[in-house]
């Protein structure tokens, strides 16, 4: 066992130590990044794995530690061998640059280990985490006798949401869903919708064909009318469990008809999810927070501010109008009946998919209280500036086809005269090359395309016109 001043984070000698070391290995961490050029290690897959390998050749569990040395030299090459999205040439995932603030407080959180699920696990982080939640709520325009709860991602936001739904419904008909339902639940999104509502059906039981697609207009938008059609022509044999709206969808950024589709589910009995995980961060913007109205129709809402928020993973938040959806959950040994009577709860029935719950509210707050709403609507603004300036770009460009512009901040083209082919190797040279990283994706009937994600609100234009003029570079030589 090791005997080290400062072994442990949270105390004031370990805190003092935490901010010696973090100062060291954030040195090593940029001279790792001085030895690159763009967003990507400019090796390949193989590559890669061979100089991990090479690195961790003494194993990567020794049976005696080298100490901190060891740290050091493993953060420098961390560095030199991670995604650098911080690069403006980093365009593909919904996967921001971190604020530092935010990074900070993530590890003096850290440092503290505090949990959400009990009271005495982390009282501050507690009563945060209610505040930050409350903030949401007011901010999407759900009633403060709403709740919510922090999760891993939206993945989870998504599927606690479809639970609740699911035993609304089992609620409703008097079943219980382990038992088999005496009509099929259905659940509806667009065809556009994140692949996370299909999973959770799965895993909640309901059946992979409880997912019902509706087809998208030409700007990806769920086509309420079919919605409205299928509701009605849905027999006695099925019973609606949720509509799942996404606002932001992943590659186009498009927003469902918020309110339609929240008076058609509360019509037929269903529940109104919105999947905000990309677009909820268009509430902190004047400019954009209009694409979301009707949000505030919804039952439950997921957001991820690890997307638009510029959190370091993950701070995804599912919001419900009504706390009743957090059923009350007591266990002996965390949060008995007479500690909550005396006001120590924690969190612990907000959660269904987690424990041991980290302080994930502490950066959002310190971001929040850094920024405001308008710094963060700003740093949202200047990335959609971006991709606007993306779009523009690239419907001018004659090497280039614009298949969806700027809703928020994803632009998705192809290169001209490429086959599928082409875009995708042209996408795989630069990452080859380390030099852009860019997104791609499918758009139905029409095949590989490309795909700019801006969240760097640091990023310029000049950047922008590099990179497409990268793009097009390699799509030359890709189809040569
Ligand atoms: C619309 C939408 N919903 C849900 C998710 C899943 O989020 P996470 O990756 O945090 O699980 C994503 C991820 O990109 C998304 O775009």
């Amino acid at each position: 066992m090791p005997h080290e001043v400062g072994l442990l984070a949270g105390d004031p000698v370990g805190l003092a130590r935490l901010g010696m070391l973090v100062t060291e290995l954030t040195r090593a961490a940029r001279a790792g990044l001085r030895r690159r050029s763009g967003p990507l290690p400019p090796l390949t897959p193989d590559e890669l794995a061979a100089q991990v390998r090479a690195d961790l050749a003494g194993g990567v569990l020794p049976r005696d530690g080298r100490g901190t040395a060891a740290v050091v030299d493993l953060v420098r090459r961390y560095a030199a061998g991670t995604v650098d999205l911080a690069d403006p040439a980093a365009a593909a995932h919904l996967q921001p640059p971190a604020l530092t603030v935010a990074v900070s407080a993530e590890a003096v959180a850290a440092a503290f280990n505090a949990s959400v699920d009990t009271w005495d696990s982390g009282p501050y982080a507690v009563e945060l985490e209610r505040h930050v939640v409350r903030a949401l709520l007011d901010l999407v325009g759900l009633p403060a006798t709403g709740d919510g709860v922090f999760t891993s991602g939206g993945t989870a936001s998504n599927l606690h949401a479809l639970l609740i739904a699911r035993d609304a419904a089992a609620r409703r008909l008097g079943v219980d869903p382990a038992r088999g339902w005496p009509a099929r639940p259905v659940v509806y999104c667009s065809a556009a919708a994140h692949f996370s509502t299909a999973r959770a059906c799965a895993v909640l039981g309901l059946g992979a064909d409880a997912v019902r697609t509706v087809p998208v207009d030409g700007e990806y938008r769920m086509r309420v009318e079919v919605l409205a059609r299928e509701l009605a022509a849905l027999g006695d044999d099925a019973v609606p469990v949720a509509v799942v709206a996404t606002a932001g969808t992943t590659d186009y950024g498009s927003v469902d008809p918020l309110r339609e589709c929240g008076i058609l589910a509360r019509r037929y009995g269903a529940r109104l999810h919105v999947d905000a995980a990309y677009g909820g961060g268009a509430l902190f913007s004047d400019r954009l927070r209009h694409l979301l109205s009707g949000v505030d129709g919804a039952d439950t809402v997921t957001l991820d501010l690890h997307k638009v928020g510029w959190q370091p993973a993950a701070a995804s938040v599912l919001l419900s109008r009504d706390a009743a959806d957090f059923a009350p959950h007591r266990v002996d040994y965390l949060n008995p009946a007479d500690d909550g009577a005396a006001g120590y709860d924690g969190l612990l029935d907000r959660s269904v998919l987690a424990t041991t719950r980290r302080a994930d509210a502490l950066k959002v707050a310190a971001t929040f209280l850094a920024y405001g709403r308008d710094g963060l609507g700003g740093m949202l603004d200047a990335c959609h500036d971006l991709a606007r300036h993306a779009e523009r770009r690239i419907a001018a460009h004659p090497r280039f086809d614009l298949a969806a512009g700027a809703t928020l901040t994803t632009v998705v083209f192809r290169y001209r005269d490429g086959t599928d082919g082409v875009n995708g190797a042209l996408r795989r040279r630069l990452m080859r090359s380390g030099t852009a990283l860019l997104g791609r994706t499918a758009v139905p009937e029409r095949g590989v395309h490309l795909k700019l994600t801006m969240l760097n609100p640091a990023a310029r234009p000049e950047d922008v016109d590099e990179l497409l003029a990268a793009v097009a570079a390699a799509g030359a030589e890709v189809a040569a």
